[in-house]
């Protein structure tokens, strides 16, 4: 069966994916009211519950819980904002912070806030074609400077799907001492081991509308002893955490959809599914295009990003998009918003191309009879396009 939201075929969810059922249900069973978790009577104590709860399930789901805590946020970008700035605000030695050309824009745009710092700023490419990281070159370079280093680490590319193994974070940690930020947005149920975080690195950040919950909730985990600094002032309520007002609702929301994206993931399903629509693409598209990083093995199994030689991804996406597809075109929240591509210039496509390409992003429980289903579908609107 294939899956229409709003009568529409959805190939967008690295962009925000549709709610899941159990939120949907949660809300129309009536019983969301949700008081302040900071209020000390019954109902602000069953808001706290909630909050708790979605904690809990957090630490056993990411075997987190005796080496770090956990914050809630309003996404991806405030989690990644806090853990950069908070290490740029820290210590008063030298300073270096890596950010990759590949990074999202979350985390790439705060190089033009680094004035403000006495920081050396490095903005790096360091991938091959498809996309991987040269860790090696990476490590080399470190071992050039002098000071505390800062990395935003980028697990899974929301454009093109291409997975930088945790374990490759974990080594830049051994060997350099460098504090690494993992951007793991794009790593839930689209990776095989995107549960099994590594204790040795000091903080993770996911945004939950990528998995289902409500927009404008994320979390992030950091290590125990951080003395982590929140980007807003105010009072800390009873979790003593980021102040405000926590968001229940959306936190909840992100028990209720990551226990249900959990549950229908199946790893071995979806790679096979994506492994077809990613060949089968890349044959049709031939020899005016191909599916970018398609050589590499570690790639996610929901993403494809396809690139054509002479078609701007904006018009391939008006063109789908009257046919009743929703796709995506550069970075995935960023949308509509369209200078060169640095994310393909990185991996090498020519700047006045950059922009010639579309994203497929599926939902997490692709299968095989779908895949088969959305390549019929995507090979007569590219037919007519190309
Ligand atoms: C890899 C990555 N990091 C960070 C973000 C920012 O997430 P949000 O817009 O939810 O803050 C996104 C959004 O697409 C992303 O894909």
């Amino acid at each position: 069966m294939v899956k229409l939201t709003n009568k529409r075929y959805y190939f967008d969810y690295n962009s925000s994916s549709p709610l899941a059922k159990s939120v949907i249900k949660w809300f129309t069973s009536g019983d969301f009211f949700v008081a302040n978790p900071n209020s000390l009577h019954t109902s602000g104590k069953k808001s706290l519950k909630l909050i708790r709860e979605t904690q809990n399930f957090l630490f056993d789901t990411f075997k987190l819980g005796s080496t770090h805590k956990v914050f809630f946020h309003s996404g991806a970008t405030e989690g990644i904002n806090t853990f950069i700035i908070n290490e740029l605000n820290q210590g008063d030695g030298e300073k270096h912070l890596i950010l990759f050309e590949t990074d999202h824009s979350s985390a790439y745009k705060i190089k033009n806030i680094t004035d403000h710092y006495k920081i050396n700023l490095h903005l790096k490419t360091l991938v091959n074609s498809d996309g991987e990281l040269q860790t090696d070159q990476l490590i080399s370079f470190i071992q050039t400077l002098k000071g505390k280093i800062i990395i935003n680490f980028t697990w899974v590319n929301n454009e093109t799907g291409i997975i930088w193994p945790l374990m490759e974070a974990v080594k830049i940690k051994q060997v350099t001492g460098a504090f690494i930020h993992v951007d793991a947005t794009q790593s839930v149920c689209k990776i095989k081991d995107w549960n099994q975080l590594s204790p040795q690195l000091d903080a993770y950040t996911y945004s939950g509308h990528k998995f289902g919950s409500l927009t404008g909730v994320g979390f992030s985990f950091y290590k125990k002893d951080y003395p982590i600094q929140y980007l807003v002032n105010g009072a800390k309520g009873v979790l003593h955490s980021r102040p405000g007002t926590p968001n229940t609702t959306g936190i909840y929301s992100v028990y209720l959809a990551l226990s249900e994206t959990m549950k229908s993931y199946d790893y071995a399903e979806s790679l096979a599914a994506i492994n077809y629509l990613k060949d089968n693409l890349d044959q049709l598209v031939k020899p005016q295009g191909f599916v970018v990083g398609k050589n590499s093995t570690n790639r996610c199994t929901n993403t494809i990003s396809l690139f054509l030689n002479d078609k701007k991804g904006q018009d391939l996406l008006n063109i789908f998009d009257m046919n009743g597809l929703e796709v995506g075109v550069g970075s995935a929240c960023s949308s509509g918003v369209l200078g060169p591509n640095r994310v393909l210039i990185a991996y090498g496509v020519d700047e006045n191309k950059s922009n010639n390409s579309i994203r497929f992003s599926f939902e997490t429980d692709l299968d095989m009879e779908k895949a088969k289903n959305y390549f019929e579908m995507i090979k007569k609107v590219l037919m007519k396009a190309i």
